[in-house]
């Protein structure tokens, strides 16, 4: 059976002040489940939430990092980094880094590599365009993606992968992919892994939906057979939204 995991993907949003009333409030409304719950915060706000988290089964992740172990590349922040100040997961891909960092799939395979050789579980986001599904290929673009992304990485460290599958419209527009729509990507997503690797190890692959989930729509994306949770955007930013999600 796979664990339902809901992140929060908090974007460039709250400072540290922000993000301790965030924790405070939503600890309060946090009740342990069988649920994994992660929240992916801006770097200068990691160690306040892993301090806040401790002793919780909470965890936290970063956005980015870079796929070396060290060097000259300013501005950057490598896997061994964030392992230092207790980060465990990292967004790997997601499509505002495609489009306004040139992250390409070659950086996002680099990147996974070394996230998984740090032990930092990578979260790594796949999905269209408007114009590419319009077009019809939808499923060759991310099938694409994901090949891409996996390149040479063994089969042992598939088992730890989330992939979230984000249709680049439905990402802060307020137009969220169909249930059935999701669910067919991420069906289609682990037949993708299973042909790569195995359909033992592909049922083990956490397949998430992003892109304009909210409290409102939770339930019905869950109660999909191959949506196994979300990553959230905007919703994820209001304690009381993101506990409703957590709580589907
Ligand atoms: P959204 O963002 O929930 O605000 O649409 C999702 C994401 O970008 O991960």
């Amino acid at each position: 059976m796979r664990k339902p995991f809901i992140a929060g993907n908090w974007k460039m949003f709250k400072n540290i002040k922000e993000a301790k009333e965030f924790s405070e409030k939503f600890l309060k409304l946090y009740v342990p489940s069988d649920v994994q719950v992660a929240i992916c915060a801006p770097y200068t706000q990691l160690s306040t939430l892993v301090e806040s988290f401790k002793g919780t089964a909470i965890k936290v992740g970063a956005q980015n990092m870079h796929y070396e172990e060290s060097g000259a590349f300013t501005g950057e922040i490598s896997a061994n980094m964030l392992k230092e100040i207790g980060v465990d997961y990292c967004i790997i891909g997601h499509s505002e880094r495609r489009q306004y960092f040139a992250e390409t799939d070659e950086t996002v395979n680099k990147k996974l590599k070394k996230a998984f050789e740090y032990n930092i579980l990578p979260i790594l986001c796949v999905g269209e365009k408007l114009e590419e599904r319009d077009a019809g290929k939808e499923f060759d673009v991310v099938k694409a993606q994901v090949i891409k992304a996996l390149d040479r990485i063994p089969e042992a460290s598939i088992e730890k992968l989330t992939i979230a599958y984000e249709p680049v419209w439905a990402i802060g527009t307020g137009r969220n992919a169909t249930p059935e729509q999701a669910n067919e990507m991420c069906g289609f997503i682990r037949s993708v892994i299973a042909e790569l690797y195995s359909q033992e190890t592909a049922d083990k692959v956490i397949i998430q939906y992003g892109g304009s989930v909210k409290p409102s729509n939770i339930t019905e994306l869950m109660n999909m057979y191959e949506i196994d949770g979300a990553l959230v955007g905007g919703a994820s930013l209001n304690p009381t939204d993101f506990i409703e999600i957590v709580n589907f």
